[in-house]
């Protein structure tokens, strides 16, 4: 090794430990400078700041708030709110996300929150339970939540959602549950959907949902429960009950117009198919053209015979207008005529 080398690695060597430390300092400085709090006192602040809990609270330590668990280093792992702490017009925005880097848990349900969803609530990045269920939140389901990629449950049912389903949402791959019904979402159901490959639970009941089911749903094998009740789907199933038979639960009716799959409560949807066309049009044609000859052949045998009738006869039965009456009452009309003829 020659002393120059030697020379030159030694001063990278020393710029290396200066620069290292010079970056420790100004990491520590920026820390103290900027934030009085530690992030657990920041975690406490954020609370206060909804306006959720009773001031009377504020001095204790907010692990013990109701509806509040913490891990063991005092950091918010769960919230659970629930019914009995609703206030007037509460917001999911006086939350500040970005304060609970630890949450893990998040149920807000029959609060009353008014209000939409702020995409802020990404920033939960380790977040697996996500319940806003059951409250009155309005404006669409933000795209950023297909950023929560740890979500294992996520429930917005019984809100007044608008709007598209995300496609984002299909890169939850962790996703087990997917709460969307009674809403009032609109437009079709993202093919992306199908990305959520651990999706066991899939509830898009009760909203304005349209178009047909897309081919890609039948790629969710683990799912046990699917419902598409009580929307305006249309079109093809484009499974057969046997084709999901992992799926223990399917509901699909009320819908617009969605046929076929098997499904004992859909209508089928080959109605141009030669066995229904033969059945439901060339089969009553044919009874009636029968009816048509037989009474035609009767008319001449009886005019043959009776041929005084024959005024009174062409006029209860016109031969060129019968074309005009369905099979029943040319039908009628011949009995009349004939028991006419009887009585005469
Ligand atoms: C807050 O707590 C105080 C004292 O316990 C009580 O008097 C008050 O009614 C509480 N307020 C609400 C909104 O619950
Ligand atoms: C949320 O908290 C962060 C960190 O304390 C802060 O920088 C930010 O201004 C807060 N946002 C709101 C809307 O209060
Ligand atoms: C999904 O879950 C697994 C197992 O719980 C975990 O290791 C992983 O980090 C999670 N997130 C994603 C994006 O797969
Ligand atoms: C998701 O599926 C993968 C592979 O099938 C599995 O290893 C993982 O544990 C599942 N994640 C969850 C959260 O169930």
């Amino acid at each position: 090794m020659d002393p120059a080398s030697s020379i030159f690695r030694l001063a990278a060597l020393v710029w290396v430990v200066i620069f290292t430390c010079d970056n420790v300092a100004v990491r520590t400085v920026t820390f103290v400078t900027a934030s009085a709090l530690s992030p657990i006192q920041l975690e406490k602040k954020a609370l206060i700041n909804t306006g959720w809990w009773n001031s009377s609270f504020w001095t204790t330590d907010h692990c013990k708030w109701e509806g509040i668990t913490c891990n063991s280093a005092g950091s918010i792992f769960e919230l659970y709110l629930s019914g009995y702490y609703a206030g007037f017009n509460w917001r999911l925005s006086q939350l500040n996300f970005s304060c609970f880097p630890n949450l893990v848990k998040l149920t807000i349900q029959f609060f009353a929150l008014t209000g939409s969803i702020p995409p802020e609530i990404s920033a939960l990045s380790k977040l697996q339970l996500l319940d806003l269920s059951s409250n009155g939140l309005t404006g669409t389901i933000p795209p950023e939540i297909g950023n929560l990629k740890n979500l294992i449950e996520l429930n917005v049912g019984s809100n007044s959602l608008i709007g598209p389903i995300p496609s984002a949402l299909g890169s939850l791959t962790n996703l087990s549950n997917l709460d969307l019904s009674s809403n009032k979402l609109s437009g079709k159901i993202p093919p992306e959907i199908a990305g959520m490959k651990n999706l066991t639970w899939l509830d898009l009941s009760n909203n304005n949902i349209k178009g047909s089911i897309p081919g890609e749903i039948t790629e969710l094998s683990r799912l046990d429960y699917l419902d598409l009740s009580s929307n305006k789907l249309s079109g093809q199933v484009p499974f057969s009950n046997e084709q999901l038979s992992s799926v223990y639960i399917v509901r699909l009716s009320p819908n617009k117009g969605l046929c076929g799959g098997n499904f004992l409560d859909l209508p089928s949807c080959d109605t141009t198919k030669p066995a229904t066309l033969f059945v439901e049009i060339f089969l009553p044609l044919a009874i009636v053209l029968s009816v048509i000859v037989f009474a035609c052949l009767l008319l001449a045998k009886r005019k043959y015979k009776k041929p005084k009738l024959e005024e009174r006869a062409t006029n209860n039965i016109d031969v060129f207008s019968i074309w005009n009456y369905d099979g029943r009452i040319v039908y009628e009309d011949l009995i009349e005529a004939t028991e006419d003829f009887h009585i005469k």
